[in-house]
């Protein structure tokens, strides 16, 4: 009778150390996951469009503009941030004017990183808008820059989370004082 319960003490108590030290493992891994590994929001700090290259000539008129175009993200995880290989577009007037590609490229852990590119928009392909005149001769043509970035936070092998980076401009070219003003928005989902 007595070794018998004895055996059946130990069992338990093994069941409990065992359990105790499963629940401890758990406790400590939902901890470090919420607080060290979890996968934070990137953001997009900043966002630019700048002049990079005019040259026009008025008669027969041809316009070419080369636009800079560059998204800051800042990475807070304590993992990269892989992007695909992406596109950056302008459009005028809602058409395609232009495009460039976007190579893939990682935003180290807890850091900020710009990714650029530069669009060349040859305005001979826009002349035969119907605004194109107007624009021309109010020296001021809008153009709408954007940007999508897919890419992949990745906090531990195994922790990966998708995140897309959207990114606009609104930009105005006066090209005969040859310099441009913009207004951007972006944005993250996830
Ligand atoms: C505009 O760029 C195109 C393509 O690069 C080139 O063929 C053309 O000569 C350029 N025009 C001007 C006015 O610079
Ligand atoms: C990304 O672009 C680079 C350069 O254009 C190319 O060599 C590479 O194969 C591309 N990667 C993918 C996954 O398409
Ligand atoms: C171009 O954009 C500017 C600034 O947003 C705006 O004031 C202007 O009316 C626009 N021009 C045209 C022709 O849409
Ligand atoms: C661009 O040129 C226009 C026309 O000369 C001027 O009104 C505007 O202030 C200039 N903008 C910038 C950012 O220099």
């Amino acid at each position: 009778m007595e070794p018998e319960k004895n055996s059946r003490r130990g069992l338990k108590l093994c069941c409990i150390i065992t359990t105790l030290v499963v629940f401890i493992v758990v406790v400590v891994f939902v901890i470090l996951f919420f607080t060290i590994l979890k996968p934070k929001q990137a953001k997009v700090i900043t966002q630019s469009v700048t002049l990079e290259h005019i040259k026009w000539v008025p008669l027969p008129f041809h316009l070419n503009v080369t636009l800079g175009v560059t998204v800051t993200v800042e990475n807070p995880n304590h993992g990269s941030f892989k992007f695909q290989n992406s596109t950056a577009y302008a459009t005028y007037r809602g058409v395609e004017a232009a495009s460039a590609p976007i190579e893939a490229d990682t935003i180290p852990a807890r850091a900020n990183h710009d990714i650029s590119t530069t669009v060349l928009v040859v305005a001979d392909k826009l002349v035969s808008n119907p605004d194109f005149g107007a624009d021309l001769a109010s020296g001021c043509i809008n153009f709408t820059t954007s940007v999508t970035l897919h890419g992949k936070v990745t906090a531990l092998k195994f922790l990966k989370t998708k995140a897309t980076v959207y990114g606009s401009c609104d930009v105005s070219l006066y090209y005969l004082a040859e310099n441009l003003t913009s207004v951007c928005w972006s944005s993250i989902k996830y």
